[in-house]
């Protein structure tokens, strides 16, 4: 009888146990997408839903400078098995950062635009019939990883390190080529599990999902409530921004000062991108090279002094290197 009971007890604290370190806060168990391993894992990751699976695509070509930065993510944050949900569910929504590594969203951003891809922009006007194909697509083949709202948070994403992009909120500010290329080539060149969607959808149909992703995160659409996951606050953005920064000052990595200097030009950055959409749209470079020429041009407007930008990029920097931002 005793031992009978025994044995329960010791059955129900194992299983609370292994809940409690497997599933780290997240009520959806993992689905079997297969974790990014940067360079062993040409396999095209199987998206759970997407209803075409792209093939060939996906084969890693296995990238020359994604070593860097990947290899060393890998061994911090791969753990087998059971360390899933760690870092990232925890913490919330904001996609990758919190584990330590902008660093790999900061490469994929600083990465040269392939030549092909170089000054496109986008045909297609974001009008109410393409943005109700975009949703569709968007639907089907992009909302299990990124979330209904697009802020990086879908199921399917969970266990993916580097997690899925909050691609609502950064859409705003990237660039039709690069939006393009990398919906078209996805995350083979950068060992990520973004898909490639070439072989999937037509030009045409990239180019509404575009707009669908910008309308999501400019408030213009409302996402379907389908898979889960949060819509672009502004309000939720900001907030989670100044923590940030907070975290930053408590770790000693910026002074109080610096925080209020970031903010500063964080805002005027915003207001600027708000005013300049179609520059931002049609810019020739990559994200980084984009953030340095708006720097550029509101310390040519006298927006801003040419030591707050550099002071800008410098605690930008520290930042993502602390892992603390992205
Ligand atoms: C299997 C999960 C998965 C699916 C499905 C998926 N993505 Fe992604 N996506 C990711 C991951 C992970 C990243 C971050 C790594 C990267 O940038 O390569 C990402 C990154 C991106 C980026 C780059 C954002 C940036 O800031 O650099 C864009 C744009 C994007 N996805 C769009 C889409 C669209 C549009 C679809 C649907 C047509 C889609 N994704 C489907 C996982 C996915």
């Amino acid at each position: 009888m005793k031992s009978r009971k025994t044995m329960l007890l010791i059955f129900l604290l194992m299983a609370f146990a292994y809940l409690a370190v497997g599933c780290g806060g997240s009520e959806t168990p993992p689905p079997p997408t297969n974790t990014p391993e940067p360079t062993v894992a040409p396999t095209p990751t199987t998206p759970p839903q997407p209803a075409v699976e792209p093939t060939e695509a996906a084969m890693p070509t296995t990238p020359p400078q994604a070593d860097a930065n990947t290899g060393q993510q890998h061994g911090q944050e791969h753990g087998q098995g059971h360390g899933q949900g760690h870092g990232q569910g925890q913490q919330g929504n904001m996609g990758q950062g919190m584990g330590g590594p902008g660093e790999g969203m900061r490469e994929r951003h600083q990465a040269p635009i392939p030549a092909e891809y170089q000054g496109l922009t986008n045909p297609v006007p974001a009008d109410e019939a393409s943005l109700a194909r975009g949703e569709q697509i968007y639907a089907e083949q992009c909302a299990t990883c990124h979330g209904d709202g697009g802020m990086g948070d879908g199921p399917a994403g969970e266990a993916l390190d580097p997690a899925p992009a909050p691609i609502a909120h950064s859409s705003q500010m990237l660039s039709d080529s690069y939006l393009f290329w990398r919906i078209n080539e996805g995350g083979a060149q950068f060992g990520t599990a973004m898909l490639p969607y070439k072989d999937t959808l037509s030009e045409q149909e990239i180019w509404d999902v575009i707009n669908y992703i910008r309308a999501l995160g400019a408030g213009d659409v409302q996402p379907r409530q389908n898979v889960g996951g949060q819509a672009m606050d502004p309000a939720a953005e900001a907030q989670k921004h100044a923590e940030m920064l907070a975290t930053g000052v408590e770790q000693g990595i910026i002074t109080q000062e610096e925080a209020d200097i970031f903010t500063e030009v964080h805002d005027k950055l915003n207001q600027y991108k708000e005013t300049h959409m179609d520059e931002i749209r049609s810019f020739m470079g990559n994200p980084e090279e984009m953030q340095q020429y708006m720097l550029d041009a509101m310390v040519k407007a006298g927006e801003i002094t040419q030591e707050q930008a550099d002071a800008f990029v410098d605690i930008h920097d520290r930042l993502v290197e602390a892992g603390i931002m992205q």
